[in-house]
């Protein structure tokens, strides 16, 4: 009896031991952890992609390219966010980089529902304290990565995520309802923006700021907005002739068994485009107030991808504010190799195909590269991480060396053994 207790009884000692000693263990780790300075933590820090070597100046002679790229999504969730040191660590560029760009500021509208890390990458790729960004998160997304792109939003004046959210369902009317419900947040904004450029998540810019606010005052484009597309072609037909609706969150099917539409409103001639644009200021407030806009959103709300013809068809109409009523493809907004263009527009996918569309890999870049778009549709960072990696870095090349005011070490994402770039 007395034996059995002693050995319960150092059992139980042992047992406590161990308990106690675990939970200051794990205390002291966690403490460790969190009170680490943030660079220490060096795991998801990436190193130089020396597949990239191509696509960069060579390094200065006897030099090698380093990157201190620490860029984490998770960052985003340890509670309150440090702006002043995400700012740095993710090399986001924090002035005007010229007289001419701060004197054109751009307004972006962009739509995402995944990959937050790919958002963050595109958004320090387009940022520039003159612009201004309206966020549009998915409303099915879970709130968790809602709240990561607010804390994101909130390091910024001029981030900022729509008022209102959709549930966007692809090819469906909500998509359309997305971008109009940024629209109408940034036409009372105080920033005097020129144009509003719409992005999606797996967008990539290929021209610098300065670039695209040259393009964009063009004497082709000075006062004209643009939506690429052209009548509607007799095949797209059957997307505004019969019923459509959205089964939410997933796809747009037929309603019925085909019922057909009215004509569209007003006698209009519908066009058919890409959903891509950059809109003057005045025909934004146009298409939020005018009757015949206003009509013929009604009317498209139970048509197929109606984000294909509403902005193109508007652009068309001789009345609407910097209307292109003679207007095709033309304006180089977005590089998107379609399958269906293999061998007639470009060299094949080196990537892969998904719904039509080119997921760019490596081997894509040079073509986009020697191209002259505004940017490029469409990239994974799953699928094929070293096509974004490359672009990202050689974008970022181009940026800064068009820069008018001297750079920052921290706006570089990679540097040699000097610690500056051989670009400069
Ligand atoms: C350590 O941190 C984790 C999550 O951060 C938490 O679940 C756990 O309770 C913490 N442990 C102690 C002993 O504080
Ligand atoms: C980060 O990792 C690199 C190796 O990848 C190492 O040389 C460096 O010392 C580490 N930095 C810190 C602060 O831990
Ligand atoms: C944020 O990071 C900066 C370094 O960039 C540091 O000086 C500052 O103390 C940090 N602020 C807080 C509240 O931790
Ligand atoms: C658009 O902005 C103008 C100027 O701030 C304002 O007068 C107008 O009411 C706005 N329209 C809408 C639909 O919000």
């Amino acid at each position: 009896m007395f034996n059995l207790n002693i050995k319960v009884c150092c059992f139980l000692i042992l047992a406590i031991c161990v308990v106690i000693s675990v939970t200051m263990c794990t205390i002291f780790l966690n403490l460790s952890v969190s009170m680490a300075p943030a660079r220490t933590c060096n795991t998801s820090c990436r190193p130089f992609p020396d597949y990239c070597t191509p696509y960069l100046p060579q390094p200065t002679r006897g030099k090698q390219w380093h990157q201190w790229d620490c860029l984490s999504k998770d960052r985003l969730n340890e509670g309150k966010l440090n702006c002043s040191l995400m700012l740095k660590e993710l090399h986001f560029i924090t002035e005007p980089m010229s007289q001419e760009e701060k004197q054109f500021p751009l307004a972006f509208i962009i739509t995402i529902h995944k990959e937050l890390e790919t958002f963050m990458r595109l958004l320090r790729a387009i940022y520039f304290p003159q612009n201004i960004y309206c966020i549009h998160v998915d409303a099915k997304v879970e709130e968790s990565y809602k709240a990561s792109v607010q804390q994101l939003a909130n390091c910024f004046p001029n981030v900022f995520l729509s008022s209102i959210s959709e549930v966007v369902t692809y090819a469906g009317f909500s998509r359309l309802q997305a971008d109009l419900n940024c629209m109408k947040d940034l036409n009372t904004s105080q920033v005097p923006w020129k144009r509003v450029i719409n992005l999606c998540g797996q967008d990539f810019p290929i021209k610098s700021n300065l670039e695209l606010v040259r393009h964009l005052q063009s004497k082709a484009w000075r006062d004209t907005n643009m939506t690429p597309g052209i009548r509607q072609p007799s095949y797209m037909r059957y997307r505004t002739q019969r019923q459509y609706q959205e089964v939410a969150g997933l796809h747009t099917v037929s309603r019925g068994h085909g019922i057909y539409k009215t004509p569209p409103p007003h006698n209009i001639e519908i066009y058919f485009g890409t959903a891509y644009y950059a809109l003057t200021r005045p025909f934004v407030r146009f298409v939020l107030e005018d009757r015949v806009a206003k009509d013929l959103l009604d009317w498209s709300r139970d048509t197929y991808s109606p984000d294909e013809h509403y902005w193109v068809t508007l652009n068309h109409l001789v009345d609407a504010p910097g209307s292109n009523p003679q207007g095709e493809w033309e304006g180089e907004i977005r590089t998107v190799k379609w399958s269906d263009q293999e061998g007639t527009q470009h060299n094949g996918c080196k990537g892969r195909y998904i719904r039509g569309i080119c997921i760019y890999g490596l081997d894509d870049l040079q073509w986009i590269m020697d191209g002259n778009h505004m940017f490029a549709n469409k990239f994974d960072s799953h699928l094929f991480p070293e096509a974004l990696n490359c672009i990202e870095l050689w974008h970022r090349h181009k940026v800064l060396q068009h820069a008018q005011v001297p750079v920052q070490p921290e706006w570089r994402i990679a540097t040699d053994d000097n610690g500056v770039t051989a670009w400069q």
